[in-house]
């Protein structure tokens, strides 16, 4: 090779290597496992994604007004959308002004730490950005190692939505996170893929009888065997004024996603599309007519926890694929199946103009 064509690619090498130790040096000072440092940040006032056992949180120092603006900011959320608080313990949460009714101390006992949000009468110190100026504040023990000792370390509560921009499918691993969020946030936590994979059950008790509010990772089943009976989200749910997050359409992804009987909705998208056009979501089994390559089964055994846990990637998966259309199967409703049901509908549901997309 003569020397000058040599000298150049010797260059064009060490660029390529200075651009990749930038790239792995900006990554891996975004993404890692310092606990310290996620603290540091999040007294500073700057935004931490952290894991949880549902889904990554992008979190601010609960106290600090400006801090909260930032979430909002970020994800892009409508500031009427209020906050989960998430505290280490609740010792935490009293010294806050803030106190679990009797039926939900019933349920801390048994699912506290884990995916259960209990809405709350709010306190003077909780700031009105937090609980979008309600007089209501949604609370909660996340259920993972890293995030239980961050939040020990911390003298604050702190405010978290899942970590995705809002509208979009919530995200159950760090990679997730970075890929949407990476240039906006100061560092996230890596605490490896999320074990529950969806949202937290939200619990609300404001009315005297116990209401649910979002189907997730505790089912209501399991809340009925301590606690009794409890409520269920309406189908007019959507514009309820207790849960102003809660409009139909969010979790969508990009490709349009339609839900029903998965070998109907082939049969008829396959008149209008080519079979590698179209991806498919499904419980435990592959559907015909549609490649290997574009099918996502989540749960060969019927394991709706499972399914449940592999949702959301599947979701992303398939949005990144050159396809035209999502079509997902219905679940068993029970179980974490109504949390699946519910996010996929959601995910589906037509984004009118006026409404904008909730979380
Ligand atoms: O599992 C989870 O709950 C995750 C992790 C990060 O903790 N968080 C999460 O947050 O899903 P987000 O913001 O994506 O969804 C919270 C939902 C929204 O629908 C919001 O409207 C509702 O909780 N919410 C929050 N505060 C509320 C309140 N005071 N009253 C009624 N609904 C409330
Ligand atoms: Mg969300």
């Amino acid at each position: 090779m003569p020397a000058k064509q040599a000298v150049q690619k010797r260059k064009h090498f060490s660029q390529v290597s200075v651009r990749c130790q930038t790239y792995f040096c900006t990554m891996s000072s975004l993404i890692g496992v310092d606990l310290k440092k996620a603290a540091a940040l999040l007294r500073a006032g700057e935004l931490v994604a952290i894991p949880t056992e549902t889904v990554y949180g992008l979190a601010a120092n609960a106290l600090l007004e400006d801090a909260v603006l930032k979430i909002y900011q970020v994800k892009n959320r409508p500031q009427f959308n209020p906050l989960i608080l998430h505290f280490a313990n609740y010792q935490q949460l009293q010294a806050c002004g803030l106190e679990l009714p009797p039926m939900a101390l019933l349920l801390a006992a048994k699912f506290s730490p884990g995916p259960l949000t209990y809405v709350i009468p709010t306190s003077a110190e909780i700031p009105g950005i937090v609980s979008a100026g309600t007089p209501a504040v949604a609370v909660r023990f996340p259920n993972h190692p890293f995030t239980l000792e961050l939040l020990q370390q911390l003298d604050f509560p702190v405010a978290a939505p899942s970590a995705n921009p809002s509208g979009y499918v919530s995200p159950t691993s760090a990679a997730h996170v970075a890929s949407q969020l990476g240039n906006s946030i100061s560092y996230i936590l890596d605490g490896g893929d999320c074990a529950i994979g969806v949202e937290s059950t939200i619990i609300s008790f404001l009315e005297e009888q116990p209401r649910l509010l979002r189907h997730g990772g505790i089912p209501v089943e399991a809340i009925e065997a301590v606690i009794g009976p409890v409520n269920l989200p309406g189908d007019g749910f959507v514009d309820n004024p207790i849960a102003p997050g809660m409009l139909a359409r969010h979790y969508a992804t990009r490709h349009p996603l339609q839900i029903g009987n998965l070998e109907e909705l082939v049969k008829q998208a396959l008149t209008r599309h080519s079979p590698s056009e179209i991806a498919t979501i499904s419980f435990t089994e592959p559907v015909s007519g549609i490649p290997a390559t574009n099918q996502f089964i989540l749960s060969p055994s019927g394991d709706l926890s499972e399914a449940a846990r592999r949702l959301f990637a599947a979701l992303r998966l398939a949005d990144e694929m050159t396809v035209s259309l999502i079509l997902a199967a219905v679940f068993p409703e029970e179980g974490l199946g109504r949390a699946i049901n519910d996010r996929l509908k959601r995910a589906s549901a037509p984004a009118p103009a006026s409404i904008p997309p909730s979380h």
